[in-house]
Parts: structure tokens; sequence; C-alpha cells
């Protein structure tokens, strides 16, 4: 049977067509926009998602045997927040994950609700691009579209919505609302009261790999596929990442170089670490997790490349560098303020110590190795809660450069292992379809089958010890900088 595994990401929808024994069959992307209507915010609209998703679809299994499609599922972009009036129509572009625009509301969720409590209801506390408050950012600064909302979902929960006319979401994407309470995965009522709403507006909740429905008779018929096709409920694109990486189970590591970077620690046990600095989220294999997210990664490089020094030889770009761990110059990689460990929505991008003779290549540097050390100051607050890490396995966009992914290994000091495809969360979602679908009992199951690691970089002590070095000067810039952040808006 064959599967379809849909990534919706933040610059574009990859869709990914999977064989029952996990073989990649075809791969496609289609872009949307993104809206900036101010600095800090970002939006996209659901509707583009949708179309962009049907076109994606279409394009993907125009060779193949669609008698043979059994299910599809999905890695979506995760905290979005997207809300549908009572005939089921958008009211409002959506608000992202790297939308900076609630620092008010997250004011009131962590000092008055309190920190505590926000932990004890949910498992962790408020960032900007979290859907809680950006329910209250609603309320607050346009109670009219607030008092139309029938229905509040997640980006890739909307595509399941359209696709079986079910409201439904699972629960490591609910996890990053903070409405879930993470531990007992189910939504919590004290939360729903704090953000004003009703618990009939959430979706029902799933686990990722549990079936919601089959398609629409409407769209099986523009698909040309079966109406018995089986939606599965899907993941975060970071859970679906993991799944698509084989992190399951106990104390794996999945660093993923997207637009956001994220370092993804799975565990059989619930656990959450006492300031809240990394998230405590449900897995899609029916466990837990730990994640520390970088609101911008692979996109630093894509800003620098394309809109800075205006190129798209990424390759061509990276070669000059050779002589790595003996750059002077860092850059603090917070183009869209940061999440994970500082919690910051008016940091920002930052250059420091060039010299006259500071090259182009050391600056593409220094913006790769920002990225590197950003992610090692997550990696820092895991090991200071007892967790101990010997490798990881790495996805995204970012993964495809040999030298970010050295780097990367010597900074944080792990094996890197890569996989025959970095194709993380469109992977993740077809092997959740194949789930539900039955072809695999479990998530671990499928992991153990279909992913395979194809080669390790390893960290080289004499580079290790340059790079410690350099991460320990790296550490001080931004408690320096950060007075300045909140002067330079
Ligand atoms: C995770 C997060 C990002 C988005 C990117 O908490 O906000 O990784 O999921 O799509």
């Amino acid at each position: 049977m064959l599967y379809i595994g849909v990534d919706l990401g933040t610059s574009a929808v990859k869709l990914l067509l999977m064989d029952g024994e996990g073989k990649i069959q075809k791969i496609v992307s289609k872009e949307y926009p993104i809206y900036f209507p101010h600095p800090g915010w970002s939006e996209q609209k659901p509707e583009d998602w949708f179309e962009q998703t049907m076109a994606g679809i279409k394009e993907l299994i125009a060779e193949a045997d669609k008698s043979k499609i059994a299910g599809i599922s999905f890695g979506g972009q995760m905290h979005g927040l997207v809300i549908l009036d009572k005939e089921d129509q958008v009211i409002r572009p959506a608000l992202l994950w790297n939308d900076g625009r609630t620092f008010e509301e997250c004011d009131y969720l962590n000092n008055v609700i309190g920190k505590d409590k926000l932990s004890e209801y949910t498992a962790n506390i408020s960032f900007t691009g979290f859907t809680a408050p950006k329910i209250l950012w609603v309320k607050n600064k346009e109670p009219e579209n607030f008092a139309r909302i029938a229905k509040i979902m997640l980006p890739k929960d909307y595509i399941a919505y359209k696709l079986t006319g079910v409201h439904c979401t699972d629960v490591s994407d609910a996890s990053g609302m903070l409405l879930l309470d993470v531990k007992n995965r189910c939504w919590s009522k004290e939360m729903c009261e704090i953000c004003g709403i009703s618990m009939d507006m959430l979706p029902k909740l799933f686990e990722s790999y549990e079936c919601v429905g089959t398609v629409k008779e409407e769209i099986a018929k523009e698909l040309g596929i079966p109406a018995t096709v089986k939606v599965a409920a899907g993941a975060g694109d970071n859970a679906a990442a993991a799944v698509g990486t084989g992190t399951v189970g106990e104390g794996m590591c999945n660093i993923s170089l997207g637009t956001s970077g994220t370092i993804f620690i799975s565990s059989k046990k619930f656990g959450v670490d006492k300031f809240n600095a990394l998230h405590a989220f449900a897995h899609a294999d029916g466990n837990y997790h730990l994640m520390g997210c970088m609101l911008s990664a692979a996109s630093c490089n894509k800003w620098w490349m394309e809109d800075i020094i205006g190129t798209d030889e990424y390759a061509k770009e990276q070669e000059p560098i050779t002589r790595l761990g003996e750059n002077h110059v860092y850059f603090l990689p917070y183009l869209m303020g940061e999440r994970s460990p500082h919690n910051n929505p008016n940091a920002r991008g930052t250059f420091i110590g060039m010299t006259m003779d500071t090259s182009r290549a050391d600056m593409t540097q220094a913006v790769l190795e920002g990225v590197a050390f950003a992610l090692r100051d997550s990696l820092e607050v895991a090991k200071s809660l007892g967790i101990k890490l010997e490798r990881t396995k790495i996805c995204g966009g970012g993964a495809k450069s040999p030298l970010w992914k050295k780097m990367i290994a010597n900074i944080l000091n792990l094996k890197v292992d890569v996989i025959e495809s970095e194709e993380g969360p469109a992977l993740g979602g077809a092997m959740l379809a194949a789930v539900a679908c039955g072809e695999y009992e479990s998530v671990e199951a499928a992991a153990a089958k279909i992913v395979k690691i194809i080669d390790t970089v390893e960290p080289e002590p004499e580079l290790v010890a340059k790079y410690e070095e350099r991460y320990q000067q790296f550490k001080e810039i931004y408690p320096a900088c950060k007075p300045l952040f909140e002067i330079i808006k």
C-alpha cells in the first residue's frame, strides 16, 4: 500500500509518497507566502495551505497507482492559531509559531496567573509563539473576531478538517497550545477558563498514529483516490521529524535545522525542567519528549545568503570556511527574537567581533556557528537535568550541509547520525499513516524497520576543545546585549 506524508512547513508544504516498506517514491514541494504585517508578527492564510496541499497531492500521486493509496498524515508547523466561525470559515489569517506580538499576554499568563500554575496545568509556561497567549491577544485586540470563534485548531488540523470534516488534533501538537494537560494527555479546564474559551471550541484529541476518519467523498473524487483512504491525526513537525529519524522510545535525540532549530529528546517518562526552559510535550509514539526551540536556524543562513550577500550558492559560499574553532566573529541568531532558552521576543540578530581583516567567509561561518552555539544553549539545559546524550540524529534543510553537521558535532560534542532521508516531518507523517492503517503495529516498530543510519559525523577532540573556548565566549554575548535589546526596538 502507499502512504502520503504532508509536512506543512513555514515556507512550503512538502509532500512525500512512501510504500509499505518505507521506500520513498516521490517528493513534491509547494510554496506559499508568509506575511510580516509588523516587525515581529508573522501570519499565513490557512486557505493557502489547503490549496497548495491539494495541488501538491495531485502532483505527488500523478503517476502512482491511486487504488493503492491507503493513508495520509501530517507533520505540521506547531502553535499557529487557526480560528473558524460557526460556518467553519477562517476568521483571520493564522498567527504563526514565530510571531512575537503576544508579549503582554505572555506577561499576564506568566506573571499574573503565574508560571507555577501554568506548569501545574500544562507542564509548560507561556512563550509568545504558543497558542493560548494568541487566543488572549485576539480577545484583547480583536474582540469582534474573538466573538465569532466557534473552533480553534492548529495548522495541520485545518488540513485534516478539510479532508475529513472532523475537528481533530493530536497530543504532540496540542502540547504546544498551553491548553493541554500534557501529563494526562487531555485538555485543561483551567486553561480554557483563563483564555475565556469553552472546551467545545477545541478539537477532539487523538494520539498521532490514530485514524481520525476517512477522506470526504468530494475530496476522494477530486484526488482520484479511494473514499476509504484513512487520515491519521499526525504530529507537530518536530515530533513527526523525530518519528522520521527514529527518535522514539527512551533517551534519543534529534536536531532539526529548518526555519526553526530544535533539539528534541524522547523519553518514556513524563518530566519537566525546574525553570520550564525546555518544552515538556507529548510525543507522537505515545510517550513524551523535552524540546528546546530556537526561532531562526536555517532561516538565519537563508537570510544571510539570499537577502544580505545575494547568492543562492550555499555550498560554494561554505567552501572557503576551513579554520573551524578559530573565528573571532560571533553571531547571535535571534532574527525573530528567541524562545529557548532565553524566552525573549525582543532579542535581535547581532554580529560582534569583526576587524578590518574579517572576510565574507568569516561572517558566513559566524552565522552557521551562531546557530550551533544557540542549540548548545538548550543542550546545556538538558544536561543540567541529568540527561546524558552521546549522539543525535539530524534533519531539515540545514542538515544538507556537511560543514554545518561538522560544526554541530563539535560544538555540541555529540556524534551526529545521518539518516538515509533528511525528510523528517514528511517521512514521519507517512509513517504515522502507515501505523494508523495497520501496516506496522506501533510507531517504534515502523521506525525500527524504516529508518536507516548511513553515516556518523564524529566529534574531533581537538576541535571540541577549541569550540568549547569559543562557546564560553559566545555565552557572554547575550547577557551583555540583553539591556540593549530593550532599547533597540
Ligand atoms: C516548535 C516550533 C517550531 C515550529 C516550526 O516549538 O515552534 O519548531 O514547529 O514549524
